[in-house]
């Protein structure tokens, strides 16, 4: 791939270059394996943020978008996306609930609760729109989310305010970390199970019993989720290549940097954190990896260089050489741009505007 690299054609490093094929071949294997096994995809949106790649994947069947944000959500409404899940516990005050009452007017709108009030808050600021909401439970992560066997409770309380319970819903974010996969999917199938027995204790039912992640969707028991959530699976990153759910093959996202200062086995790269992001989990090898270079490592990253260490007596990128570099999260990385180069055998095809970033709030 560096041989094919050439600056002719290309934006200015730094950049973030998508590899059309790749991208297609990892969407259309979630896809077949979410309906394999009989589930629900409802991919995460904010690994792209691109409406391209959400049309896409609700061309290959999925059944809705999931999203971080308000602002999220109003983009891809916008885009045409006619079933929206916003997996997270918003605190929805007036300016809030009048911009969901807004979305219901186009979509079907769904909104993780973990609190009563919470629920009670959504229930007042959007009353009179059909505003549903999945009951989010801790399954390990240990972030937002009630315990299992309470959701029934709050289930309840959010039924008696106004609101539409379809469900539960947990994030398994303890699957990340190499060898936690299977047990977080494990915790993942359990706490939601013991969910919907509380929901069902209180009289309600639980059409809707989500899952998510890319480490744990391969495991999600199917005996019990109804749906999964993944993200990343679209691009990959270093994080997934580092604990095993991806190869290098499968990575279809990358930096393109310009090797700009060396000394000795020790290179700069001008792709720093504000293009990779500076997400580092505990048990990351570095900053990010090469995939030309799968030996090097980067051992620091200031805000627009990358500190590249090759092995010795390995072979170094000159000066002026362009270096494709993996994002360890790559989330981070595309909320950072705001376009991604759409590489189709190697040379530059179109692009793709970032169109949910920044949509934080
Ligand atoms: C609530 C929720 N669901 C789904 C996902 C997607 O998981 P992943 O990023 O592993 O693809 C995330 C990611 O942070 C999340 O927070």
């Amino acid at each position: 791939m560096t041989a094919s690299l050439s600056a002719r054609h290309l934006p200015p490093t730094p950049f973030l270059a998508v590899d059309a094929a790749i991208v297609e071949r990892n969407l259309t294997g979630m896809a077949d394996s979410a309906a394999a096994r009989g589930l629900s995809l409802r991919p995460h949106a904010k690994t792209h943020k691109v409406v391209e790649l959400a049309q896409r994947q609700i061309g290959l069947g999925a059944v809705g978008l999931t999203v971080a944000t308000l602002g999220e959500a109003e983009v891809f409404a916008v885009s045409g996306v006619k079933d929206i899940f916003i997996a997270y516990p918003l605190w929805a005050d007036e300016g809030k609930g009048a911009r969901l009452r807004a979305l219901t007017e186009n979509i079907t709108l769904t909104v993780g609760i973990d609190t009563e009030e919470g629920a009670r808050q959504l229930a007042a600021t959007t009353a009179g729109a059909p505003v549903g909401v999945l009951v989010e439970v801790d399954s390990g992560h240990h972030r937002s989310g009630i315990a299992p066997a309470d959701a029934g409770v709050l289930a309840r309380a959010a039924a008696d305010a106004g609101l539409d319970v379809r469900g539960v819903f947990t994030f398994p974010g303890h699957g990340y970390g190499p060898g936690n996969r299977g047990s977080a999917a494990e915790d993942e199938a359990q706490a939601l199970a013991v969910a919907v027995e509380s929901l069902a204790a209180a009289g309600l039912a639980a059409a809707v019993v989500s899952g998510g992640s890319t480490p744990t969707a391969a495991a999600a028991d199917a005996s019990v989720l109804t749906e999964v959530r993944p993200g990343v699976y679209l691009f990959n990153d270093a994080q997934q290549l580092e604990m095993g759910t991806c190869g290098w093959d499968d990575i279809a996202l990358w930096a393109v940097a310009t090797a700009v200062s060396r000394s000795g086995q020790h290179v700069i790269l001008d792709s720093g954190s504000k293009t990779l992001g500076a997400d580092r989990l505990a048990w990351a090898t570095g900053g990010g990896r090469l995939p030309d270079h799968p030996d090097a490592r980067i051992t620091a990253l200031s805000e627009h260089h990358a500190t590249v260490e090759f092995p010795a007596g390995a072979a170094l990128p000159g000066l002026g050489e362009l270096v494709r570099v993996v994002p360890n999260h790559v989330c981070a990385a595309v909320n950072l741009a705001d376009e991604l180069v759409v590489m189709v055998d190697g040379a530059v095809a179109d692009t793709w505007r970032v169109a949910a970033r920044g949509r934080n709030s």
